[in-house]
């Protein structure tokens, strides 16, 4: 393996263990569907997030969602990557959780679709890749107005 494909690997793979650390902080009392994810900013910082329900179901918030909005909040507005893994409450193995479309689209705002890596958790025990551009072509973003 060559030295900047090992660094990828590692970045990814830190990115995948925080992932699935904050997935056990997801509050889903009413999906039973915990997700978690890992956005890696410009300069290397790692913002988690998990989903957070509410009774009042439309309420509810992403975990991708989550994690953007707290790296914003925090000062963060350039990203290179994240990482999702989202599965069944109580089940170890996770299942592959592509971001829904409000978050690709909150995503967006803040990323060069074009190099943007979605990672995902391939249910087992692997990882694909995909860039934002690949799974919301054709998008709206700040360059639009
Ligand atoms: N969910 C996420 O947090 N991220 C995704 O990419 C897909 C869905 C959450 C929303 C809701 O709390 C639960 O998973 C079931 O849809």
């Amino acid at each position: 393996m060559k030295y900047s494909e090992h660094i990828d690997y590692l970045v990814k793979k830190a990115l995948m263990d925080e992932a699935c650390e904050v997935r056990k902080k997801a509050y889903a009392p009413y999906s039973h569907f915990q997700v978690g994810a890992a956005l890696l900013g410009e300069h290397g910082d790692i913002y988690t997030g998990c989903n957070v329900e509410n009774a009042s179901y439309g309420a509810s918030n992403c975990a991708e969602r989550t994690a953007v909005f707290k790296a914003v909040s925090e000062g963060e507005r350039k990203f290179a990557a994240i990482a999702i893994v989202g599965g069944k409450e109580g089940e170890k193995t996770a299942v592959p959780c592509p971001p829904c479309g409000i978050c690709r689209q909150v995503l967006r705002e803040f990323v060069d679709p074009k190099t943007f890596r979605v990672i995902l958790e391939d249910g087992n025990g692997g990882w694909e890749e995909r860039t934002l551009e690949e799974i919301l072509p054709d998008s709206f973003g700040p360059d639009n107005l």
